[in-house]
Parts: C-alpha cells; structure tokens; sequence
C-alpha cells in the first residue's frame, strides 16, 4: 500500500501570519479553522503547522517554554482540538511541528538546570568548561550571525550549548531522561490525534560526544549545517517507534539542514527512521535546466537505492519567496509544475498559491533574529485595506497585496492561485504524476522534459527555462500549460518562460 504522505500535497501554515479573528493583529487557529474551506478547495491534503506552544517568541515559536499546551495568542487545547476535528471532518490531516534539538530559555526544564549545577534537570542540557584564558569550550558557531555556539553561565562558571539564539539552549539526547520527557510529547499529541510532525532541525539531535571544533574553514557556516553525526540514527529510530505505535501511519518528515543531499538521504535509514526529509535543494539551485536537471538528478540517485521518498520544496518561512528570488512570476509558475510534477512529496508555504513576493521591510523593521521577515508576511485575503484581516496584523503585507489576494486571484483565470488550483486538479486525477516512475527525456538546452508513467497513464512534462520560444514536438495531447494561450491545442513551440503538461500514448 502506497503510505498516504507519497500522495499527498501538505501545505505550510505559519499560523501568526495566516489570519487573525480576535483582532489583536495576530494570526490564530481559529483563522486556520475559519478558512478551510479555501484550503479544501485548493485541494491541499495535510495541513503542517508550524510551532503553536507557548513561547517568549525569541525565534517566533521555535523557543518553546511548554511542549504539551498552545500559545494564548494562538488559542487553547480546545480551540485547537476544534481545529483538528474540522480539518479532519473535510478529510485533512494535520501535522504539527515538534522541536526537539532545543527549548526555550524559559523552558522549566532549564529554569530549573540553570539555577543549580545539581539541579535534577541539568543535565538535560550541554554544559562544559571553557578554556582557562575566557574561551568558549570549542569553536562552533551558532545559527545567522558570527557568534560563538556557547553562552557562560557565572553562577557554575560552565558555558552551555545553543546551536541557535541563546534563548534557545541545547537538549543533551545523550541523556536518556531527555529522551523519555520528549517521546512523552509527542505521545501527548498523537494522543489528542495529530498525523504526525515535522521536525525541526533533527540532524543536530546527536553531538559529537568530543566536542571537537569544526574545520576552521567551514565554521562561518553555522555548526547546525555541519553536525552530521552517527549518534543522530539511533535517536531516530526511537521516535519512530514512539509514533508509528499509533494508528493511521502518522508522518514524520525531518528538517534535515545538510548540504549533501546523500547527508539527507540517510537520515531515512533503511526505513526505519524518517519517512521524509524535506529536500531544499531548489531554495539554492539557479535558474537554469542544466542545474536544475543536475540537482533533481542527484536527490533521485541518492534516494532511490534507499527506497526513500523524495519531497520538493520551492518555499518556507526561512527562505526568500520563490516569485523574489527567480524575479518572475511566470518562472514561478514554471516551479510550481516542477513542484507538482516531480516524483516526491510537495511542500508548499501559505502564500505561495498567491505568487506572494517578500514583503519590503523599512530600516529598524526587521525584527526576526534570523533576518527571514520577508516572508512571514500576512496573507492577504481581500482587496480592501484591511485585506481581510480585523485590524492592522502584526507586520507590514507583501506588496501588490491590493491585487495579489485570494478574492481578486480567484476570479482571475490567468492568476497563480487559479494555477496552483488546476495543477493540484491534474495531479489528483493521474497516478502517473502522484506515483509514477520517472525518466529524463532528450530535449534542447533551455528545456526540462521528464515523463512520469504508471501503467496507461503517461505523462511527459516540459518546461522552458529560457525568455525564448524553443520548438519541441510531442505526440500527445495538451492537458495544462502555465502561459494560457494554448486553448487550440500545442503548436510544437513552447513559449519561454512557460510549462506544458501533456498525456502521451504509453
Ligand atoms: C528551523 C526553523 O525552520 C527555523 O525557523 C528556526 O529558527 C530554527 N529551525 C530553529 O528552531
Ligand atoms: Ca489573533
């Protein structure tokens, strides 16, 4: 049996930005609630919410001070319970994301470690000496700016480990009570009925156990895109069991933060560890087909001898939105098909349906540590100045938001949103695109063609990467094209900047 998340369009909600009810300006889960029915018309099929737990907000949720209750911005337990029922009612499913490698300075667990050196709890956490003349204990770097991993503490004299902010201190997965406190989170969850997790930066869970420094050359990348290490599988292979213990094949998908995509293949073990890991190969491949065939070439030839699934992504609340960084929407809706159309599991950020650009932020307004506020943008949901929300949200909308909404894109044939709608629409109906196998087909330079095929449906995929028309002949018939000019039929010129999908004989 084909497990459910090989099918599925799972869809990012970053529930601040989403759509706020109670007009603080903030984004909650009953704005989730209030709109699936648009989510359901879509077509998406799972729904990921990122971290809706109680939290100072030091990384905007990521610093989570109790794992087993939600955010008052956000909501309660029951608002929450309402949510999952909705979605589940309209045959969604619903997966949260659980943060393991760190907890929030605020966090008990550390409250508690950090006022004691023989606190119960401290040795839920990396503590360590540093060198004799004031140094940290090694030379690791932590996340987004040039800073060292490690924060002293003078009470214990002892410095503690943070990959990230220092908000946002180290779980120690090495100690086995760290361990049975998190699966007992995941329990809690699975329990109330969630389909399963995303998990944040799950490749940092094992730690080096000799502190050794990073290659010096390398260590102004950040320690979290370097830890790859062997202690990290076997964790894995324990949260597996906690959660494939449920019903209902609940999905962990893994933020694996490794360059190498066979580093990220691995992390799916011999199917007993993940069941995807998200592949960000795309957020940092250049517009061109030769490129693109080269990093779809190598995530196939580092998945498939592990029978793992691969998964596609174009955008996320890290990353700049794809419409910014590839300057074009039409080359967007070239991605979009490549998204929808690849063999692997599609993730797509709120927003992106829209063809959302990040939003322009004024000296002094950045206020992410992480300098990622572009794309956090609040949906725009109307035309008006409120664009659908009750008052002013929290940050500034993306721009265009007068005509890039969901009201006006809706009604508008040519829009991304009517776009991403009939390319879901395509891929439901042809096991070829959900589940096919794949082949590269020869085609000239500028172009990408790829045919997926599962029994009689067939499928051959072509997309431009050039301004320019380019001639190709496929004996087929037209069944979607990004630019709309083709109601005739295809004339055996594929226009630049566009992507055709075709039915082709088997
Ligand atoms: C990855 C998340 O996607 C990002 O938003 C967060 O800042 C870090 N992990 C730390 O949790
Ligand atoms: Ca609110």
């Amino acid at each position: 049996m084909t497990p459910w998340w090989h099918e599925a369009v799972v869809y990012q909600i970053y529930p601040r930005s989403f759509l706020d009810t109670n007009g603080d300006g903030v984004g909650d889960l009953n704005g989730i609630t209030a709109k699936l029915d648009y989510l359901e018309w879509l077509g998406v099929d799972c729904l990921w919410l990122t971290p809706i737990y109680p939290s100072p907000m030091a990384d905007f949720s990521y610093d989570v001070a109790n794992y087993t209750d939600v955010e008052p911005l956000f909501g309660d337990l029951a608002i929450f319970d309402h949510l999952l029922a909705a979605a589940h009612g309209r045959g969604m499913k619903v997966i949260l994301d659980w943060v393991p490698n760190h907890t929030s300075s605020h966090h008990p667990w550390f409250v508690d470690a950090v006022s004691s050196p023989s606190s119960a709890f401290r040795d839920f956490y990396i503590w360590k000496k540093g060198g004799a003349d004031g140094t940290p204990p090694n030379n690791w770097v932590r996340a987004w700016v040039d800073a060292p991993a490690w924060t002293y503490d003078d009470t214990s004299g002892e410095w503690y480990l943070h990959c990230f902010l220092a908000e946002q201190p180290d779980l120690n997965w090495a100690n086995p009570a760290v361990r049975t406190a998190m699966a007992e989170t995941l329990r809690f969850w699975l329990d109330r009925g969630v389909d399963g997790f995303r998990m944040d930066v799950i490749h940092l869970l094992g730690k080096d156990p000799a502190f050794a420094d990073d290659d010096e050359e390398l260590k102004g990348l950040g320690h979290v895109v370097l830890n790859n290490r062997p202690e990290t599988h076997p964790y894995l292979r324990e949260i597996r069991e906690v959660v494939k213990h449920y019903d209902g094949d609940p999905l962990i998908v893994g933020e694996v933060y490794l360059l190498d995509p066979a580093a990220v293949a691995e992390h799916y073990g011999n199917g007993d560890e993940l069941d995807l890991a998200f592949n960000f190969q795309p957020l940092f491949t250049p517009w061109r087909a030769p490129a693109w065939k080269d990093a779809i070439t190598a995530a196939y030839a580092t998945h498939d001898p592990r029978h793992a699934w691969p998964t596609w992504v174009l955008n996320n609340h890290d990353a700049s939105r794809v419409v910014s960084r590839l300057k074009s929407i039409e080359r967007a809706k070239v991605a979009a098909v490549l998204l929808c159309t690849l063999r692997g599991t599609p993730f797509l950020y709120q927003g992106e349906e829209l063809g959302l650009e990040n939003a322009v932020l004024g000296d002094g307004e950045v206020i992410d540590p992480g300098f990622r506020d572009g794309a956090r943008a609040p949906v725009p949901w109307g035309s008006g100045p409120g664009h659908g929300w009750p008052v002013a949200p929290w940050m500034t909308f993306p721009p265009n938001a007068a005509t890039t909404n969901v009201e006006v894109e809706r009604g508008e044939p040519t829009s991304m949103l009517t776009l991403y709608r009939d390319l879901i629409g395509v891929r439901k109906e042809s096991t070829a695109l959900r589940r096919g196998s794949f082949s590269w087909v020869d085609a000239p330079s500028e172009l990408l063609v790829y045919r997926r095929s599962e029994g009689n449906d067939v499928r051959l995929i072509v997309c431009n990467f050039s301004h320019d028309s380019v001639g190709f002949s496929v004996d087929g018939r037209l069944d979607f094209a990004t630019g709309r000019d083709h109601h005739e039929g295809f004339d055996g010129i594929v226009r630049g900047d566009e992507a055709l999908i075709f039915s082709i004989p088997a």
